[in-house]
């Protein structure tokens, strides 16, 4: 059995401020820090204060010791504590209260060292462990196992009689033997223990954190690659915008040049084929009809060329009226019946009873059957059949039973335009792509029938300001029964002939 220490001298040393923490080593950890974003590891952020208390509890179940564990900035994170019965005694007692203050606030602030353990003594003869709690080569906290009562304290040390002149020695006999009574090495042993359970705990939270901490980093990483990509883009794009509009102004420029001197050249022209200038022989003119003819083509390129630029730029405008589509596609058949005539292709027009009239710009919608009704001729070799067909739709159905009532009186609410043709057909994958200003399908067999790819283009967004759509497929009329023979060998061509189905919705 030990003598109980002299208390002044212990007091100094209870009393005496707390070491400040060891700086930290720096060695492989910093590596670990460099994963954790900079921060170092901090208990706090690693274990799971449920798990930590848990643990606490069980120790101190097992043991009948009280658990403590703070983290490296003093801040307790779990603990399994009991009031100890002389602890409660000494408290009641005013010098008592005092020196256990000091105690407490000493083992606290006490600094388990290099070693990673120390122990403080309290005056009541019980003794404190502080632990250092490691991880990774870093200190990250401490745990205070204590007040127990050290198996060789067998009576009432001196210094606990003498902290209060109240104190009782009969009292303080009774209570001291209450407090847990333990051998050092079991101590030991129970807070080696301890260690490695918190280790295992530390090690899956490091695991979980540095896991969400990576995912972070990636996410990070990504979302900036795409702000990255983003910006690119975004710049691309606007360059794409400035070139299109200078291509713009380029186009609507040489079209208006390039229209001038074409008028006098077709007016010329037409003056020498009514010889104004003098009679003309047989060659001459058939060499000024296919001048005409090729000024035609021309000036109905750049007129193209400057609806297109006038598109672009958003210039162009409708002159609105009533518009009766049926005489618009009566006008387009007149038009191209020579055409038709020459190459063979037969060419109807089938209008209902009625059609009800529709806001609209009529030369413009000319414009847009006229092209349509071309690509059906252009693209439809001679036997073939070329159909401008008007439909109605209307509101609700109007059953219409065999004595012919009509129960339901019905409105129109869309007139429908259909330009049907034989020909070769456009195969389902380009269908969406010769809205496309200069798009042209097989670029190679079409160049064979002319065209510059600016026509549909025009004809999809004139439709459109008009509150219309227009859509493409093949013609059902001719599933199954196809002229292989008109489609050139090579091609894509399904030689299912198209339909384009133009859709105005009445108000
Ligand atoms: N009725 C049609 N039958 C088959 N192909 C067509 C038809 N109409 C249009 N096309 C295809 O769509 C392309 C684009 O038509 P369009 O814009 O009018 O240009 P272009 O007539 O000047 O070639 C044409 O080159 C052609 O390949
Ligand atoms: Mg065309």
């Amino acid at each position: 059995m030990s003598a109980p220490k002299e208390l002044p001298k212990e007091l100094e040393e209870l009393q005496a401020p707390a070491r400040p923490a060891e700086p930290r080593k720096k060695d492989e950890s910093s590596m670990l820090d460099s994963l954790t974003l900079g921060h170092g590891l901090r208990l706090e952020d690693l274990v799971d204060r449920e798990a930590l208390g848990e643990v606490c509890r069980s120790f101190f179940a097992l043991f009948g010791i009280p658990v403590r564990i703070y983290a490296q900035d003093g801040q307790l994170l779990a603990d399994a504590v009991e009031d100890q019965a002389i602890c409660r005694y000494v408290q009641g007692l005013r010098e008592g209260r005092a020196a256990c203050g000091a105690t407490v606030s000493a083992v606290k602030g006490a600094d388990p060292g290099a070693l990673g353990e120390a122990t403080h003594p309290c005056f009541t003869g019980a003794m404190y462990r502080i632990i250092g709690l490691d991880y990774d080569g870093k200190r990250l906290g401490r745990i205070i196992l204590g007040p127990y009562l050290p198996n060789e304290v067998r009576e009432v040390p001196r210094s606990l009689l003498r902290i209060d002149p109240g104190v009782d020695p009969d009292q303080a006999k009774a209570l001291l033997p209450k407090m847990a009574r333990v051998r050092p090495e079991t101590v030991t042993r129970i807070a080696k223990h301890l260690q490695s359970v918190l280790d295992l705990i530390l090690f899956s939270g490091h695991r979980a954190l540095l896991t969400s901490q990576m995912h972070l980093a990636s996410v990070r990483e990504s979302y900036r690659e795409l702000q990255e990509r983003n910006q690119r883009l975004s710049d691309s794009f606007e360059r794409l915008k400035e070139l299109d509009r200078l291509k713009s102004n380029f186009l609507a420029t040489v079209s208006h040049e390039l229209r001038t001197p074409l008028t006098s050249i077709l007016g010329y022209g037409e003056m020498l084929a009514e010889g104004i200038a003098g009679p003309l022989n047989a060659e001459q003119t058939e060499f000024v009809a296919t001048i005409r003819d090729k000024g035609e083509q021309l000036l109905s390129l750049i007129k193209s060329l400057l609806d297109q630029s006038k598109l672009e730029s958003g210039t162009l405008s409708l002159k609105m009226g009533d518009v009766a589509i049926g005489n618009v596609l009566k006008d387009v058949a007149s038009t191209l019946m020579p055409a038709c005539l020459r190459k063979g292709v037969e060419l109807e027009v089938e209008l209902p009873p009625y059609v009800p009239s529709m806001r609209g710009d009529a030369e413009r919608l000319r414009q847009v059957f006229l092209n349509l009704a071309e690509n059906a001729v252009k693209f439809t070799a001679a036997g073939g059949l070329v159909r401008l067909v008007v439909e109605t739709e209307q509101s609700g159905t109007a059953p219409d039973d065999d004595v012919g009532f009509v129960l339901f009186a019905t409105r129109p609410t869309a007139i429908v335009a259909r330009v049907e043709d034989t020909g070769i057909g456009i195969p389902a994958s380009e269908r969406g792509r010769i809205f496309d200003a200069f798009y042209q399908v097989d670029g190679s067999s079409t160049r064979e029938h002319g065209g510059t790819g600016l026509g549909l283009s025009i004809v999809k967004r004139i439709v459109e300001m008009h509150g219309g759509s227009i859509a493409v497929g093949a013609n059902p009329a001719l599933e199954g029964r196809v002229d292989r023979k008109s489609i050139p060998p090579g091609s894509r061509r399904t030689g299912f002939g198209s339909v384009f189905t133009v859709r105005f919705p009445l108000p």
